[in-house]
């Protein structure tokens, strides 16, 4: 990234299906200290989840408790800008853009694609294809340069970045677009399903118990946390008995990530120790931290007027920064100005 570009964070989380603690581990929790950092902007990507069905009055549900999880996990609505995608045009209208500019080619690389089409192609949305292109949008249209997401949005940030690169080649404008980082953060970047060690928590897994959602009442966090799938090995010493021990790296990140420790220093707390007993503190500790975020949450969402307040004076603080950004854009490309 050059030197001209003034440092913004960006990041967006889909409203579709349960929040859950995979999103609040690699994704919430790591955005908080940025707000203090550097200008941040946080999104509702509505647009992004109308790329597979979604009820409509879902979709509205799942925005608003989308905002509240931002929110209740301690975003700030006076720091960061927090609002809905399609509430700005300027996404819209970029990644149209952005779609004469990114190639093909690049596309079909995009292994997120791959795996949810599966041998279903034919039948996908153009929506779900294009995906990656409305991403980029969202980053560029605030000139994005900080892109916190998990380990499975790298590759689409990357493409973000080759965007950028080849509308600054292309229009001859060198540095217009900065080149936007991937940030992956934390020991808990990837949280896995309670279930299978190797699949990721993920809102659209039909078992319930696999995933901690951060709506769950405390008696359904202990008992997820009490069925969750082990082995029978006691916990290793170090990280190296971690290896091909997926459940049980995967308890142990979270345990690290909820109480601000690395990996290594959970397991020197509980090496040698028997599940049934580091369990009891994990489940301990996910109620003392999910409980409140829960409860504030429940709270925020209650209050729909309130929390589509917020909703646009978040939308005006973006349209604020993107909308001359994509006037100039509209020139670059040679559309008659309006
Ligand atoms: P999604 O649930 O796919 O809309 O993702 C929203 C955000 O949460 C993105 O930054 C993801 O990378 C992150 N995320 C989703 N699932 C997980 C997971 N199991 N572990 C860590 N981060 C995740
Ligand atoms: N695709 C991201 C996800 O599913 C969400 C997202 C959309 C996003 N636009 C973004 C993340 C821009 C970071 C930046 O997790």
């Amino acid at each position: 990234m050059s030197a001209s570009h003034k440092p913004l964070v960006f990041s967006g989380m889909q409203p579709t299906g349960n929040i859950h603690l995979g999103n609040y581990l690699g994704a919430i929790k790591n955005w908080i200290p940025m707000q203090k950092e550097k200008p941040c902007i946080f999104c509702v990507v509505d647009m992004h989840s109308l790329t597979v069905w979604v009820e409509p009055k879902e979709l509205r549900d799942n925005t608003r408790m989308i905002a509240a999880a931002y929110i209740a996990g301690g975003i700030d609505p006076k720091l960061s800008a927090i609002f809905p995608q399609s509430a700005v045009p300027a996404h819209a209208e970029l990644a149209w853009i952005f779609s004469c500019v990114a190639r093909i080619g690049w596309l079909n690389r995009m292994t997120q694609f791959k795996e949810k089409a599966g041998k279903n192609r034919e039948a996908m949305s153009v929506g779900l294809y294009a995906y990656p292109v409305l991403m980029a949008a969202d980053i560029l249209a605030y000139k994005g340069t900080h892109v916190p997401v998990g380990d499975d949005q790298k590759q689409h940030v990357e493409l973000a970045r080759d965007i950028a690169q080849k509308f600054n080649n292309d229009f001859a404008v060198p540095d217009f677009f900065p080149l936007p980082e991937p940030m992956i953060m934390g020991p808990a970047a990837r949280v896995m399903s309670l279930r299978d060690g190797k699949a990721k928590m993920s809102k659209s897994d039909p078992s319930d118990y696999s995933r901690i959602n951060l709506l769950d009442d405390n008696d359904t966090l202990v008992q997820k946390i009490k069925k969750a799938r082990t082995d029978p090995e006691p916990l290793p010493h170090a990280l190296e008995g971690l290896d091909e021990r997926p459940e049980a790296s995967n308890l142990i990140g979270i345990y690290a990530a909820l109480a601000d420790i690395s990996k290594a220093q959970a397991l020197s707390r509980f090496g040698g120790q028997q599940f049934s007993t580091f369990k009891n503190d994990l489940a301990e500790l996910l109620v003392e931290k999910i409980g409140p975020i829960r409860d504030e949450m429940k709270r925020l969402m209650s209050d729909t007027a309130n929390i589509d307040r917020l909703l646009m004076e978040g939308t005006e603080r973006a349209e604020a920064i993107a909308n001359p950004i994509l006037k100039q854009v509209k020139e670059i490309v040679g559309f008659v100005a309006r």
